[in-house]
């Protein structure tokens, strides 16, 4: 039975179907990430609920996805209903306790757990271009964006900076696409456009401040139990996109703050990623590289990936090959497709002698999988036939009441429900703006030239204005744009690091940038 180096999944059965041995995962292979696939009711939330709570017994930090909210459930305790008690004898779990779990519950739209945030220069513009789903032009344009927000210190924290940003990008096309390559109004337009609908289908709730802090879902409790972080995504699910990118950009920020561990006894945090196929849904390859390389080197931050999908076929290859433990639940073999699906499942298991993987898979019953974990030297187990014991918490859903009692009392409360809107790209190009208009209505007033507002040392104390006379015209360009990089300059000093943080963006943020 489970110690405190494993977590008991459930118990194998010989091929005349009676009992065989308990089935564990290795704690110390628990960052060697891992699959649970199967077709709709076979058991994948009930599985993924009883390894959360194993890590979370473990003192393993975990943070899942909740697609249908029956998995809220694993906030409270469980009941001790026939066909659970029944599944604990058959796989000898003795004693059947039930338990509650330390849940923090979190979500996009700040409805159903504390709100969770980034910003968009956190997001950076790999992400935000999926997110859009824009074209490799406009993507390119995006880049070029990013790069001037970092160049003039623009803070980018909410959509309304990005929206500022495009729009004064849009004003300078001329001048930037001189610097950096074709931007066109029209083209910058678009951008704008596509980020008005995604403004409309709620996620600029997602983008600003208090961005969501890594410690926060890295949490243990006094008793030393992992917290769960349950990501409420059912509304979230209506916007697939927002979904992936989000829990892309929560993978990479992982991968960038957290330090190298090599192997530790147990993994520091872990991922259940579900509905994972809508990661890799019309990605481009660009982007699934990516993914491939961030599991691989998350590893050795100690951060154990889980994919949770109907299909193992929806993993691309070099991901699936780095699944080292796999929970695989029936499969249907109705379409071609589906018995592909069947093949390519069970050819990714050390056989068993003693049965036929790919037949078991089609006649597994409701919470039983093939499981093949890690063993000695991170070689995959002999894949078992394994009834998957039953879960210490609830089966099914928290009541609406209970979930608000629980949110009232997380230890993340009043951290991250009131926004917070400080001085960004939008309040900057504002004021920017303004103060270019001030100049000019002076210039006009006064009727000289921009010397007035010349600050000795910066370029712009050349005495032309004042060599066609005294009614020169309105101060040039670039006189008004160095006066308020200056006044911008101090304000990026204030505020170094985060925009410091945006230039030197990670593995997802800064591909462009050819990092
Ligand atoms: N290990 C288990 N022990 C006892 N009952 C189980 C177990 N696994 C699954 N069941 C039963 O099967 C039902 C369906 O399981 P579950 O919700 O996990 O399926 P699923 O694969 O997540 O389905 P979907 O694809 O629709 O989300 C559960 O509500 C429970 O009644
Ligand atoms: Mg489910």
């Amino acid at each position: 039975m489970a110690d405190d180096t494993s977590i008991f999944i459930g118990a194998s059965r010989k091929p005349d179907d009676s009992y065989q041995r308990a089935e564990n995962l290795l704690l110390q292979y628990g960052n060697r990430h891992g699959l649970v696939t199967g077709a709709t009711g076979t058991g994948k939330t009930v599985s993924l609920q009883i390894l959360a709570e194993g890590f979370s017994n473990a003192g393993v930090p975990v943070f899942c996805a909740d697609i249908k909210g029956d998995l809220s459930g694993i906030a409270m305790m469980g009941t001790a209903q026939d066909f659970l008690v029944k599944r604990a004898e058959q796989v000898k779990l003795d004693p059947y306790d039930f338990q509650e779990f330390p849940v923090i519950f979190w979500d996009l739209f700040g409805e159903q757990g504390h709100p969770i945030r980034a910003t968009i220069s956190e997001m950076g513009p790999l992400l935000l271009s999926r997110l859009m789903n824009l074209t490799d032009a406009q993507e390119g344009i995006m880049n070029i964006a990013f790069r001037i927000a970092d160049e003039e210190g623009l803070l980018l924290l909410d959509m309304k900076d990005l929206q500022a940003l495009l729009a004064n990008i849009a004003e300078r096309a001329e001048e930037i696409s001189a610097r950096y390559g074709n931007v066109t109004k029209p083209s910058v337009g678009a951008i704008q456009r596509t980020l008005l609908v995604l403004e409309q289908q709620g996620a600029a709730n997602f983008f600003g401040e208090p961005a969501l802090r890594i410690a926060d879902i890295m949490r243990t409790t006094r008793d030393g139990r992992g917290a769960i972080s349950v990501l409420a995504a059912d509304k979230l699910m209506m916007n697939p996109r927002l979904y992936a990118t989000f829990l892309l950009w929560l993978m990479s920020e992982l991968f960038e703050e957290l330090p190298e561990v090599g192997d530790p006894d147990k993994p520091k945090l872990v991922f259940f990623f579900d509905e994972a196929h809508l990661l890799f849904d019309e990605a481009p390859k660009v982007l699934i590289d990516r993914v491939e390389q961030v599991v691989r080197l998350i590893r050795s931050k100690g951060v154990g990936v889980y994919f949770v999908t109907q299909n193992p076929l929806d993993i691309p290859e070099k991901v699936l090959a780095q699944l080292g433990n796999r929970v695989q639940h029936a499969l249907r073999a109705y379409t071609p497709r589906e018995q592909q699906a069947v093949r390519t499942a069970a050819e990714t298991f050390r056989p068993n002698p003693d049965f036929d993987c790919a037949t078991a898979i089609t006649q597994l019953a409701t919470g039983e999988a093939l499981v093949s974990t890690l063993e000695a030297k991170g070689i995959p187990s002999m894949v078992q036939r394994t009834l998957i014991r039953p879960p210490s918490s609830r089966l099914g859903p928290i009541t609406p009441a209970e979930r608000q009692k629980l949110i009232g009392e997380s230890p993340v409360t009043g951290q991250y429900d009131q926004v917070i809107d400080r001085e960004s790209a939008f309040e900057m190009l504002q004021k920017k703006a303004k103060e270019a208009q001030d100049a000019e209505a002076q210039a006009q007033q006064a009727g000289t030239g921009g010397s007035r507002w010349t600050i000795p040392g910066f370029g712009n104390d050349d005495p032309a204005p004042q060599s066609g006379g005294r009614r020169a015209p309105a101060p040039r360009p670039s006189n008004r744009q160095t006066v308020a990089e200056a006044a911008i300059k101090s304000v990026v000093r204030s505020v170094g690091s985060s925009v410091g943080r945006a230039i030197v963006r990670g593995i997802l943020g800064s591909l462009s940038r050819g990092r």
